[in-house]
């Protein structure tokens, strides 16, 4: 059987947390074969105080280890968008080998794909990686400025005090009910699961 869609969509302004919600989730998940993270800023590895793989084979070697953080600099020098579609095929490709869950997160994901465009390595990973198991967390702090390839696909929606109308008015349209609280504090999120309607309220700082 193919397994549930799993797209997760993070919204939220600027140190509302997402990124914090992504990390602890990739920590804490049970049974996951591995996590696929492209870090360009180099803040998952300094947060996760965990190696990044700079080069092709650091990339096989860390695979074993269940956490894959990329840092594409070395390989793709001041060409981010070759390092991204790079990123998104090869653990697309790498999903494929084994069995079990995997997740990809690509945080702030706005700075790689536009409402009339997104590299279709990324494309492929969220519309067939669930038959390779390949999950993916994308977080980003303008929803309304994403492409329908992951707006149409998400299955839980987190939401994490939003600003602006266009964002807020976006991610209520998604929910299907008023769901973002421009007022909410920093940290606090309201996530709804988009198939079940099942909704949780949590912080994380
Ligand atoms: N390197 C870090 N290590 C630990 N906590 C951090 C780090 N950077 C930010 N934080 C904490 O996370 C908060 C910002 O949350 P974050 O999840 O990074 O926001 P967002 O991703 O929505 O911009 C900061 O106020 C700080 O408390
Ligand atoms: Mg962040």
């Amino acid at each position: 059987m193919l397994p549930k869609r799993s797209v997760t969509l993070i919204c939220g302004v600027s140190g509302s947390g997402k990124t914090t919600f992504a990390f602890r989730y990739l920590v804490n998940v049970q049974g996951v074969a591995c996590r696929f993270i492209f870090d360009p800023d180099g803040e998952a590895a300094q947060r996760l105080d965990l190696p990044a793989a700079a080069t092709a084979r650091d990339l096989e070697e860390d695979l074993a280890t269940g956490w894959v953080i990329y840092d594409p600099h070395a390989m793709f020098p001041g060409q981010l968008p070759q390092a991204f579609r790079f990123f998104c095929e090869w653990a697309y490709e790498a999903a494929g080998r084994g069995p079990g869950r995997k997740i990809l997160l690509i945080d702030e994901v706005w700075k790689y794909c536009g409402p009339l465009t997104i590299p279709q390595e990324l494309a492929l990973c969220i519309q067939t990686g669930r038959k390779r198991g390949l999950e993916t967390v994308f977080c980003t702090q303008r929803p309304n400025r994403l492409n329908e390839a992951i707006t149409n696909e998400v299955s839980e929606l987190v939401c994490f005090r939003l600003q602006g109308e266009n964002a807020v008015r976006f991610v209520d349209s998604l929910a299907g009910r008023p769901l973002a609280a421009p007022e909410m504090a920093l940290g606090s999120f309201l996530s709804l699961n988009l198939d079940s309607g099942a909704d949780l309220r949590g912080k994380v700082f």
